[in-house]
């Protein structure tokens, strides 16, 4: 392509160090989505022929049949995905493949091509994201009375129930669906034109060429347009949020499926067995949606490290920044999915939630507000009563609904029969109606604001 200036070609490490089309080929539609819309835009502007037009889109056309059924050969010494295209079509059509090319650079070329792809995938994530929040849903409104202990450093805190709990990762992953709404409105512009970096003498139509890609508008500075990556970090830091989130649901799937926690069981299709242990059942997939988020998060500090320091323009580190994409990209995809999985068709074990959440004495705040409800005490005197109940029943082995009347009017007068309905994790539960709080129709309520919403965007 620039053999004018060159007497000998690259060596074999220039050519493996500087080539991309081992990875960007991935961009192929992209590419000639762009070509298409740049081409037709110089034909109504003057700047090529209607005729050399056609023969462009003719041959782009074909193109992308061959890639598509793979019939095409990628080159690494044509560098990249833009070079390969360009050779094939002048293979295909000759001299007219060299006007293509007018009023453009590679530089805006991949950076169209790049933004294109990454709002595909935006677009992607947000689908798969809705029906990770509508599984979440459907679970919630089955198990909106289903108690379950609610934990704070991992022991037992207050009864919640487990619908409460699905709603608060359907909150979590409702934050992740905005953002990637918002990352779409912020990318939502086009930086074909901008040329190499400073614009073109051509009188092109980047507002046409916008709009024909289905941007909103096009970039405003033509230096910003070709070194901005900002679509790519964002869509990477958007990712890793997210991927935190699924590594804690992981890590809380990893602990509930254990035998002594045994609050779930994972269906046979996302566990394995082992080949040695015949009573195994093993929650890998959880663990492998734990572990993504290593990768993840991985691509985008590393992204972030190419792009800091670098002046602008455009410089050839920024070919670096799309194996981390793809990779993150692949990475949530298939995170996302086999969590909607796991958690359509884990069973729910109510029993052994509701054991769990009467033991660990989760019903002592219970005890504690009621004294100050009932008896009229200071919360803190209520709280210190209280502690002394709870020792008072694990010195006896017991649970705090197990204490007689006699010993907790013991530690406090006031106490009387009426005590035994708050005890219960049933009764603590209901009893949590506060706005956003676990009472199963608050559960309820949230449920119905997230069908609404879900509804409408
Ligand atoms: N393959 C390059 C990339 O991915 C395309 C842009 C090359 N531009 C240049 N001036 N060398 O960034």
């Amino acid at each position: 392509m620039w053999g004018g200036r060159f007497a000998s070609g690259p060596a074999a490490v220039m050519e493996a160090i500087n080539a991309s089309i081992d990875f960007d080929k991935k961009l192929y539609t992209q590419d000639i989505r762009g070509s298409l819309a740049h081409s037709a835009m110089l034909a109504e502007t003057g700047i090529i022929s209607a005729e050399d037009q056609k023969k462009i889109a003719d041959g782009l056309n074909t193109i992308l049949s061959e890639i598509e059924e793979g019939r095409f050969t990628f080159s690494r010494k044509l560098e990249d995905i833009h070079m390969n295209i360009e050779a094939r079509l002048a293979e295909l059509i000759g001299p007219a493949a060299g006007r293509l090319h007018t009023a453009r650079s590679r530089n805006d070329q991949v950076a169209v091509d790049f933004r294109l792809w990454v709002k595909e995938e935006l677009i992607r994530t947000r689908e798969a994201l809705r029906a990770l929040i509508e599984a979440f849903v459907t679970r919630a409104e089955e198990h909106a009375a289903t108690v379950m202990p609610g934990f704070t450093h991992l022991q037992t805190a207050q009864p919640v129930t487990f619908g409460h709990h699905c709603m608060a990762y359907v909150e979590m992953f409702g934050r992740d669906l905005s953002r990637v709404n918002d990352a779409i409105e912020r990318m939502d512009e086009s930086p074909l034109g901008a040329a190499a970096l400073a614009g073109t003498g051509f009188p092109i139509d980047r507002h046409r060429t916008a709009k024909s890609l289905g941007f909103r508008e096009p970039t405003r500075n033509s230096l910003d347009s070709v070194s901005d990556r900002d679509f790519a970090l964002e869509f990477l830091s958007l990712a890793s949020i997210c991927a935190m989130h699924l590594s804690r649901l992981a890590e809380e799937i990893v602990i509930w499926s254990t035998p002594q926690f045994g609050f779930i069981r994972l269906s046979d299709s996302f566990s394995t067995g082992s080949s040695i242990m015949p009573q195994k059942k093993n929650p890998d997939a959880a663990e492998l949606v734990r572990a993504k988020t290593g990768r993840i998060n991985g691509d985008l500090i590393a992204l972030l490290t190419v792009m800091k320091g670098l002046p602008l323009s455009y410089s050839k580190d920024m070919q670096e920044d799309k194996e981390t994409v793809f990779d993150a990209a692949e990475a949530l995809d298939l995170a996302i999915a086999a969590m909607t999985g796991m958690i359509s068709d884990m069973e729910v074990q109510k029993a052994a939630m509701k054991k769990a959440a009467g033991s660990g004495y989760s019903t002592a705040t219970d005890l504690a507000d009621w004294l100050v409800r009932e008896a009229g005490l200071p919360f803190r005197d209520a709280h210190h009563a209280t502690g002394r109940a709870v020792a008072l029943a694990e010195t006896k082995k017991v649970g705090l609904e197990k204490l007689t009347l006699d010993e907790l009017q013991g530690i406090n007068p006031a106490i009387t029969n009426a005590i035994f309905d708050v005890l219960s994790v049933d009764a603590s539960v209901r009893s949590r109606a506060s706005f956003g709080g676990t009472a199963p129709q608050e559960v309820r309520k949230q449920i119905r604001y997230w069908k609404k919403r879900l509804k409408k965007a």
